[in-house]
């Protein structure tokens, strides 16, 4: 009888845990987003084959892709999208599907070359487990109830302290999975912590779990690096740059040579739209938790690759590190410390008001911003803050949001307390 009732308990347990379809832990996230494909990631606890369920409706999901081989890291690309369509889906395995929701969905990038307004959020130095970080989502989140952000661009040090799996597993994707993970086009960039203080690609977590698009899908000259990419959005060119990355050559972008040097150079000389915005994570100008005085990276970063930014009028250069918010005036020539900096010399710039930036088609200096208070806050170095800066803040945490338009650029700074401490405007005719 004993020997039954095994057998039953058995059997009862082998059919219960073979109905339950492999639990998913991570995401789904979006990655790679184009005018006319996505890819889908997500993660399960067991291995399962991968489905997806999309459409133009929650209720109408009528087109299946699927992958047949069992895997815990899914990874579904869905292709022959419409620009700038929504699709829903949904995602799941053989055995189950996930349910539908209004909330899960892609928003294919805008038609290559479109005049529409886009809008783009940029967060930085995030993925700490802070209150900061998310009071700083949390306003992000109301800001943009009615008009949500098209496209998120990262600065670095994304998830801290090592930029492991792990903590990218407890510190970021439950923060932001159900808010924007599964419907918001992302384009990162990483930080030293992304690759744990050292600067050989194969290592980092980071290249394994997001999926950059090296391949031109979005226009701007192809990398075939997932350190390095950019991408055409609306009226804007954003180029993400690996600040941490060190070729085999030995040389980084900031030695202003090697390879990632020379494909910035190509794809800012071959932009056409009337926009351009350079991310990535360690910033020419500081005097937050980091010293652009005496940090080499940083003072290499700024005689080595700022004239470059100021040769193909890029409008705004954007980093995180320091963990404060600092944006200067639109700069020209000024690589030196911060005591150089002389404002008649290094100020280029027209304005209509305070904060509004009228610019000819000689265009302007550029701006540079470090926004890198987006879970990690605070820090000064003497000399805080910079001379260069119109406006500094290390009390607080944000990030910020742009607005973008083919003549327009409306920048702000919000605050983790959802108030707007720093705006400024671009105009061009
Ligand atoms: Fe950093």
């Amino acid at each position: 009888m004993k020997k039954i009732v095994s057998f039953f308990f058995l059997l009862l347990f082998t059919l219960v845990f073979s109905s339950v379809s492999a639990q998913i832990i991570r995401g789904p996230y979006l990655q790679s987003v184009s005018p006319n494909q996505g890819i889908i990631r997500w993660r399960t606890e067991q291995a399962t084959d991968s489905r997806v369920i999309y459409g133009e409706s929650p209720n109408k999901l009528t087109k299946l892709v699927g992958l047949k081989q069992a895997v815990v890291d899914h990874e579904v690309i869905i292709s022959g999208l419409k620009p700038n369509k929504k699709y829903y889906y949904t995602i799941g395995d053989h055995k189950t599907m996930e349910a539908a929701s209004e909330k899960r969905y892609i928003l294919t990038a805008p038609k290559l070359g479109s005049t529409q307004a886009v809008r783009i959020w940029a967060l930085g130095d995030f993925g700490s487990g802070s209150k900061n970080q998310l009071e700083v989502k949390d306003a992000i989140v109301k800001y943009t109830k009615d008009h949500r952000p098209d496209a998120w661009i990262w600065l670095g040090d994304n998830a801290y302290s090592k930029g492991l799996d792990e903590e990218y597993q407890k510190k970021v994707f439950p923060i932001y999975q159900d808010e924007f993970f599964q419907n918001l086009n992302l384009y990162p960039a990483p930080g030293n912590h992304d690759y744990a203080g050292k600067h050989d690609p194969s290592e980092p977590p980071y290249f394994k779990i997001f999926s950059m698009p090296v391949q031109g899908e979005l226009g701007g000259i192809p990398s075939g690096n997932e350190s390095y990419y950019s991408v055409n959005y609306g009226q804007v060119h954003l180029v993400s740059i690996d600040s941490e990355l060190m070729e085999p050559s030995g040389l980084q972008v900031m030695d202003g040579k090697g390879a990632q040097f020379e494909w910035l150079e190509k794809d800012l000389a071959a932009n056409k739209l009337p926009w351009t915005i350079v991310y990535f994570h360690k910033p020419p100008y500081s005097k937050g938790s980091h010293d652009s005085d005496t940090e080499k990276d940083m003072v290499k970063m700024r005689q080595n690759v700022n004239p470059l930014f100021e040769k193909y009028k890029v409008d705004i250069v954007m980093a995180g590190h320091s963990h404060v918010y600092e944006r200067t005036h639109p700069l020209r020539g000024h690589y030196g410390i911060n005591a150089t900096f002389d404002a008649t010399k290094h100020i280029v710039e027209n304005t209509t008001a305070p904060n509004q930036y009228a610019v000819g088609k000689d265009g302007q200096g550029v701006i540079y911003i470090v926004n890198g208070s987006g879970g990690q806050l605070g820090g000064q170095r003497d000399g805080y803050p910079l001379k260069s800066a119109i406006y500094s803040n290390n009390k607080i945490g944000g990030s910020m949001i742009l607005d973008i338009t083919k003549t327009k650029l409306e920048a702000v700074w919000l605050g983790s307390d959802g108030e707007i401490h720093d705006q400024f405007s671009i105009t061009k005719k």
